[in-house]
């Protein structure tokens, strides 16, 4: 057995939200991480109206963090998806969080209760990929490494994009524009893409990339976040 075990990157503000001392940055906002994702993720890329007209979609991540956007995601899809439709989740990490980091992380949201229980319970991020299928006709896939050289091998049609990195000036390698160009690129026409952010370099790397760029309101005092599609 090792006598090194790995150093925590993760410190506590009050009720349970993590925080990376690596990036200097929370994994959710402190108002309200679900309704964040809602908001930004969720309705910033109008998933429950194309839920309900296509019956296999494709959702790709930058950052798997808790887990709070696949969980999330994968409440409301319950609720308005019509018989017989799939989803995929596919999600790109390179610093996995632990089981215990993710549980205590997503312990404050009674509506994720059962399925957070599910996914902390499989999580085995020490492999190459990590692969769920959580409920049925749903995968979960969390492939592990930087993006910025996943992307390049992947091969898999995306119908939206939840763009969440940290904060663009403390994690600015996932917001640069080679990557944002292979985000373009791996992007089904029609396909779309939201972030929470609206900074002003984000913005120009997604134009440079192709994407049709929108200023939409942001999450609760955030005055704007990005939304985009491509044609
Ligand atoms: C804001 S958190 C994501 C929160 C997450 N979506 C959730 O639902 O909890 C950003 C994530 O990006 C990951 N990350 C940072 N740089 C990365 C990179 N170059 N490649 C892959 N993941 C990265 C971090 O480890 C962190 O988990």
């Amino acid at each position: 057995m090792s006598i090194f075990t790995k150093q925590s990157e993760t410190e506590w503000l009050d009720e349970n939200i993590p925080r990376s001392t690596r990036f200097d940055d929370t994994y959710y906002t402190k108002t309200d991480g679900r309704a964040e994702t809602g908001h930004v993720f969720i309705n910033g890329n109008n998933l429950p109206e194309r839920w309900k007209t296509q019956s296999r979609f494709t959702i790709a991540e930058l950052g798997f963090g808790t887990g709070l956007n696949f969980l999330e995601t994968l409440r409301q899809w319950k609720e308005v998806r019509p018989p017989g439709t799939t989803l995929e989740f596919i999600s790109f990490e390179q610093f996995p969080l632990t089981s215990d980091e993710m549980r205590r992380a997503l312990s404050r949201w009674k509506a994720l209760e059962q399925s957070a229980q599910s996914l902390c319970d499989h999580w085995q991020p020490d492999g190459k990929t990590f692969e769920l299928e959580i409920f049925p006709h749903v995968t979960l896939r969390v492939n592990f490494g930087d993006a910025n050289n996943l992307l390049p091998e992947h091969a898999c049609p995306v119908d939206a994009w939840y763009l969440d990195g940290f904060s663009p000036a403390k994690n600015p390698q996932l917001w640069n524009e080679p990557l944002l160009k292979n985000v373009f690129a791996l992007t089904k026409p029609g396909g779309t893409f939201a972030t929470y952010t609206a900074a002003g370099f984000v913005r120009r790397n997604l134009q440079t990339a192709g994407f049709m760029v929108s200023r939409i309101k942001g999450f609760d005092t955030k005055r704007e976040m990005l939304s985009g599609y491509k044609e």
